[in-house]
């Protein structure tokens, strides 16, 4: 038994719905949305599936439908628009959260929450501020779906599953993340030396370090195409939340790159970043401590910087 809200009820709510839905995640969805309408109809249109899933009620309904979640994942806010900057949007989100947090936390305060609305470290460190909740029930969807970016980047590039491909983005869900190279590792071997053992040396391209910059480039801009492309991106994002909803709903532990508050790791402190945090049905069990190079420690401080900039900057 598990009861998921999603707070708003947009291109990435209510493809998350969906997902949740299709992968027998939750035995109750509900879809909260200021615009009721919008809710309502895609709330109806997930449920009108029903009969082809695992068996699951789907509504849309008022802040008391949520009574009692388990898990709320907050994906309320407005795009950016034209000649607007990323500060100014900030802010109109965070007034957003700032709605919804009391109204939302009165009626499910055991629940764990996942927040997906950008800027979405800013909004977890601003709902850590403002919820009165436990930090481990806090957990920012953070780099997740850019860990997932470059999960599927390598994969390709060395003929393997992503499962195989351990690897992650660190830092800010933005311009300041950075993957750990010193990390990688392709099915027990550094990235730069699985090509020397695999079944697949003959065609795997990889060249090394020089590799390293485009790849994060790729990583940090693929977002940005899909949007150019189609829109908004949905798919990739809503995947991830509902993995992620999968393990809150587990007591394994998964290693996971979501943003958390910081207290001293790596000399971060006060802001919310992505690191590896081990998720569970406690929400954040811990963080990983892994090892970082010296350059690699300054890069995640220069991304915490970054934030704090931000969040100096705004009113909450
Ligand atoms: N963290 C990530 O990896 C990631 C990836 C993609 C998108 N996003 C973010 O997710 C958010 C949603 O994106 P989208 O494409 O679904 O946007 P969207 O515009 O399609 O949907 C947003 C929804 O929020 C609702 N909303 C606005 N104010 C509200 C309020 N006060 N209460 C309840 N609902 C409210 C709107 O009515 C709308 O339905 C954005 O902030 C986007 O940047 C995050």
């Amino acid at each position: 038994m598990s009861k998921i809200t999603v707070i708003g009820a947009g291109s990435v709510g209510a493809t998350i719905a969906n997902d949740l839905m299709i992968q027998g995640t939750a035995s109750e969805i509900v879809l909260v949305d200021i615009n009721k309408q919008k809710a309502f109809g895609e709330a109806l249109d997930i449920y009108q599936g029903a009969p082809f899933c695992s068996p699951a009620i789907v509504r849309s309904g008022d802040y008391e439908a949520a009574a009692n979640s388990d898990i709320v994942i907050i994906t309320s806010g407005l795009p950016r628009k034209p000649g607007q900057t990323r500060l100014e949007l900030a802010q109109v989100n965070v007034n957003i959260l700032k709605d919804i947090t009391p109204q939302i936390v009165r009626v499910a305060p055991k629940a764990i929450y996942i927040i997906v609305s950008n800027p979405v470290d800013v909004l977890t460190y601003v709902f850590h501020k403002i919820s009165g909740l436990p930090e481990h029930q806090i957990i920012g969807s953070g780099t997740i779906l850019d860990t997932s970016r470059l999960q599927s980047a390598l994969a390709k590039r060395f003929f393997i599953s992503p499962k195989n491909v351990h690897a992650h983005v660190y830092g800010e869900h933005g311009d300041s993340s950075f993957v750990p190279w010193s990390l990688v590792h392709i099915a027990n071997n550094h990235v730069n030396v699985y090509k020397d053992s695999s079944p697949d040396r003959d065609r795997i391209t990889w060249k090394g370090e020089e590799e390293y910059e485009a790849i994060e480039q790729f990583v940090k801009t693929s977002g940005g195409q899909v949007i150019k492309a189609k829109g908004a991106t949905f798919y990739a994002v809503a995947m991830s939340v509902c993995h992620l909803c999968k393990c809150v709903m587990s007591t394994a532990g998964t290693a996971l790159t979501v943003s958390t508050m910081m207290h001293g790791e790596y000399g971060v402190d006060d802001v919310c970043l992505s690191t590896l945090a081990l998720v569970d049905t406690t929400g954040v069990r811990g963080k990983i401590m892994n090892h970082l190079t010296d350059e690699e420690v300054s890069k995640l401080q220069n991304s915490a910087n970054k934030l704090k900039e931000v969040i100096s900057q705004i009113t909450y």
